[in-house]
């Protein structure tokens, strides 16, 4: 297994992931992604929506505003009890999250069972502990000119309820059969205490969530459906080995305010083992609360019948940024003479890079501008490189992952055919450009 400092290193020497505001000394809790970066984050989205949205009947897409009406979180809980057990050394001021630096502890541990602990601060040595106290995690602003509370507003901690609160407006307008599903992918905002582990842990991240919902009886078949899809998508799609995921019945005490039944499926990071994604059963908790908060119905009629309730609700849900990460270590190799991102073909920024062996040989360059073209057309990403020898171009490749180097030799010109380097064995074969 790769080391964490070898994956952030090689993120930002190759231009995949680089700390937020890097010029300013940082922003802690954001990560900026360079232009490789954006590359593997999109095709990994895209493969998300493509698995779940397009290439599926039952799952629709929505794309709700990140600034909601106060009142959604009120109505989803949040408000009361989106919190972490916040704790403050008294020597050194250090705050921390009780359950992150004690073993066998969770976040709803008290004050009486840490300080029984002993735990020495993790910055100072010292055990001077003060109270635990909730600490809410949303970010909030005000929305308008005036600064008063009656204008407060929070940043989304999590894009489900966009969804839940446009459940009525698609039933309305597209009444799609049940049991459906509404899929959306973006930024999601928590303030936490303690971002960790480079881009594990973040203050603003992406999710990628799915509400499914049924009928209150068939709860139980989803959720097994649901689960043994997302180890697919995992394993199939982004190419995790299965001997690094694991579930975790999450216990009663340490599940979610929403939740009757959570599976987290966790993955294992060069840090540890961590949660990856969570499988929830949300019961008809948020949809409940919506239709007390808004007074609206939120009842789903069943086609050709008199049958209404309120439908249940299983939860997928992902963090992008974990996925990435997850992607990235599961591809990380280091070999005796270079470091290799061995990312799966539909994953990895470029396709194909291509190179004229040499740069000052006009007719190299001319040929290699050719089947840069023609593959473009056909792939577009693929990578032009002209730098440097051919060697390091071989090695810079192989970090950015992309799986065939393309290159145009002499022997080009006289018989037509091209080298093609493989990034995982470093074989090379020639091939005439229309085979590749
Ligand atoms: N709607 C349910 C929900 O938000 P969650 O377990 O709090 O549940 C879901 O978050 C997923 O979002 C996590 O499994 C993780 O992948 C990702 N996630 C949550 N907080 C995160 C953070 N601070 N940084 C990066 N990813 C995070």
């Amino acid at each position: 297994m790769a080391k964490m400092e070898d994956i952030v290193s090689l993120c930002k020497r190759r231009g995949f992931i680089y700390p937020g505001s890097d010029v300013y000394g940082g922003m802690a809790g954001t990560w900026d992604f360079g232009p490789m970066g954006v590359a593997l984050k999109r095709k990994i989205m895209d493969a998300w929506w493509n698995y779940w949205v397009e290439s599926r009947e039952d799952i629709y897409g929505v794309d709700a505003a990140i600034i909601m009406n106060p009142r959604t979180w009120v109505a989803s809980g949040h408000t009361a009890t989106f919190s972490d057990p916040l704790v403050e050394c008294g020597a050194c001021h250090g705050r921390f999250r009780a359950d992150k630096i004690a073993d066998g502890i969770t976040e709803s541990v008290t004050t009486e069972e840490f300080k029984a602990l002993n735990v020495k601060c993790p910055t100072c040595g010292k055990i001077e502990w003060g109270d635990i106290r909730q600490f809410n995690m949303m970010f909030s602003t005000h929305v308008g000119p005036v600064d008063d509370d009656s204008s407060i507003a929070y940043l989304r901690p999590e894009t489900a309820q966009g969804i839940f609160t446009n459940y009525k407006n698609v039933v309305d307008s597209i009444y799609p059969d049940l049991p459906f599903g509404l899929a959306q992918q973006g930024k999601a905002f928590r303030n936490e205490i303690s971002p960790r582990d480079f881009i594990l842990r973040d203050r603003e991240c992406s999710q990628m969530e799915i509400e499914y919902f049924v009928a209150p009886d068939a709860w139980e078949e989803n959720f097994e459906k649901l689960l043994d899809q997302n180890h697919k998508f995992l394993t199939d799609v982004m190419g995790l080995k299965s001997e690094n995921i694991h579930d975790i019945e999450v216990g009663e005490k340490d599940r979610a305010h929403y939740s009757k039944r959570t599976v987290d499926i966790m993955f294992d990071y060069p840090n540890g083992q961590e949660e990856l994604m969570g499988l929830a059963y949300r019961t008809d908790f948020d949809l409940q609360n919506i239709q007390r908060e808004s007074g609206k119905n939120m009842e789903y009629i069943v086609k050709g019948s008199t049958e209404r309730f309120v439908p249940h609700v299983i939860e997928p849900s992902i963090g992008v940024e974990r996925l990435i990460l997850a992607v990235l270590s599961n591809a990380y190799r280091q070999e005796e003479n270079r470091i290799v991102l061995a990312l799966p073909e539909e994953l990895a920024p470029y396709r194909f890079c291509v190179s004229p062996l040499l740069k000052n040989k006009p007719e190299l360059v001319e040929k290699a501008r050719e089947v840069y073209d023609t593959l473009r057309k056909k792939y577009q990403n693929v990578a032009w490189d002209d730098s440097g020898n051919i060697g390091k171009r071989y090695l810079k490749q192989d970090e950015i992952g992309t799986p065939k180097c393309v290159v145009i030799d002499f022997d080009t010109l006289e018989d037509g055919t091209v080298t093609v380097r493989d990034r995982d064995t470093t074989e090379q074969i020639r091939v005439k450009p229309e085979e590749l």
